[in-house]
């Protein structure tokens, strides 16, 4: 490699890299954060971001603190490579994230009824990034995070997104990391409860994240044969249920596992809150259903029912194998992304490979099952009650 120095004392150059023909932008620094819930992998992609942008480009890395908290508060560190060994398996993120840093919409204070109030910080964003002499910010996060990485884009700060969920419900993104590790752990915890609930001969509801998606319930039901499987995009029948747990019971299985996302609701009925976050952009945190429908079972049909909330667990501990290795194809693909000038998109899984696509495209959207999905045909022919 040669060229100049960058600001931390690297070249700022570019190399042949793979099989591409590059045609690299000049970059000389950029920014890295990771913004909402975290999730198995997110320091795999921190990892090869910034290994790639030292060796291959280099240029050098900033660690922005806290998602986009970081960029509105000035906090904001080097991150050289050694900061970045060593972190491939550990859960969580090293920079730490915010789920309620939008810089266009963020809580600057409270009214005297308690009322955030709500103002567009952007400018302090701008002037961080300036500050820092930063080209470029790779934004690792959700819709949320999209929906302010394009409000950046918007205010002519290039950026690139990488996606990241356990709920996999990022659009245009067939699998995102952290999904699977959060199915894995799910379908551990199913297990446990499927063994105690059969010894008991009890009906065990066990509710799942996911928001308004029910891919994680779905796959975890049916990693861990649940019987019955409860998703948002199928509102289900009380009725339906009770009389599938009866008829198990009847055919001398006195036990029920129900798997139930947390965004599922009773058809006619509504979703269980469990609280509002008022100073968040997406103030809405869903939770309770599982309780809810333990309790109205029993009423129902009288059958001892215990309710468990699986809850963040989901999101915690060490991404599996196969999560490392899409968090760092996509973190590569991102960086790659970067050195072309192929700007202002987010790198996504679909049809087997990394892809593209405008990061417009993805903000403040969410991808839902469809009902003519394969799995949910797979769980009807096994004879699973999808509650309708
Ligand atoms: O989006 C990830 C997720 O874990 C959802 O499945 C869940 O609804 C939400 O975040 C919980 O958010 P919080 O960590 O703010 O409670």
């Amino acid at each position: 490699m040669t060229g100049p120095m960058g600001p931390l004392g690297r070249r700022t150059t570019h190399v042949e890299w793979g099989q591409r023909s590059m045609k690299p932008k000049a970059l000389r620094r950029i920014g890295v954060l990771t913004g909402g819930g975290d999730c198995p992998g997110l320091n795999a992609v921190i990892r090869v971001v910034t290994k790639a942008a030292i060796l291959k480009l280099g240029i050098d890395v900033l660690g922005i603190e806290e998602g986009f908290l970081g960029l509105i508060e000035d906090r904001v560190r080097p991150l050289r490579y050694d900061d970045v060994s060593n972190i491939l398996t550990v859960g969580g993120t090293i920079l730490g994230t915010s789920n309620r840093a939008d810089p266009a919409r963020f809580c600057t204070g409270y009214d005297p009824d308690g009322r955030p109030v709500v103002a567009d910080v952007t400018d302090r964003v701008l002037a961080t990034i300036e500050r820092h002499h930063m080209d470029l910010l790779i934004c690792i996060g959700g819709d949320g995070t999209m929906s302010a990485a394009n409000g950046m884009i918007r205010r002519g700060v290039p950026c690139v997104g990488v996606p990241k969920t356990i709920d996999n419900d990022l659009m245009h993104c067939e699998l995102t990391f952290g999904f699977t590790t959060a199915v894995q752990t799910a379908s551990e915890c199913l297990d446990k409860i499927h063994t105690t609930g059969a010894s008991h001969h009890r009906i065990m509801v066990v509710e799942l994240m996911g928001r308004n998606a029910g891919w994680l319930t779905l796959q975890s039901g049916l990693a861990s044969g649940a019987d019955v499987i409860l998703i948002p995009e199928l509102p289900y029948d009380l009725d339906a249920v009770c009389e599938f747990c009866l008829r198990r019971a009847a055919a001398g299985r006195r036990f029920t596992l129900i798997a139930v996302a947390e965004g599922a609701r009773p058809r006619g009925g509504q979703q269980v809150i469990d609280r509002i976050i008022v100073d968040s952009p997406e103030p809405v945190r869903l939770g309770g259903i599982a309780q809810k429908l333990a309790a109205d079972i029993e009423n129902h049909i009288r059958r001892e029912t215990r309710a468990t909330i699986l809850g963040h667990v989901q999101r915690g501990g060490a991404p599996v194998a196969f999560d490392r290795v899409l968090a760092t194809l996509l973190g590569h693909r991102a960086i790659q992304m970067a050195a072309l000038g192929e700007w202002n998109q987010v790198a996504v899984w679909r049809a087997g490979r990394t892809d593209m696509v405008p990061i417009a495209d993805v903000a403040d959207q969410q991808r839902l099952l469809e009902l003519d999905d394969p799995l949910i045909a797979v769980a009807r022919a096994l004879g699973t009650c999808l509650g309708d």
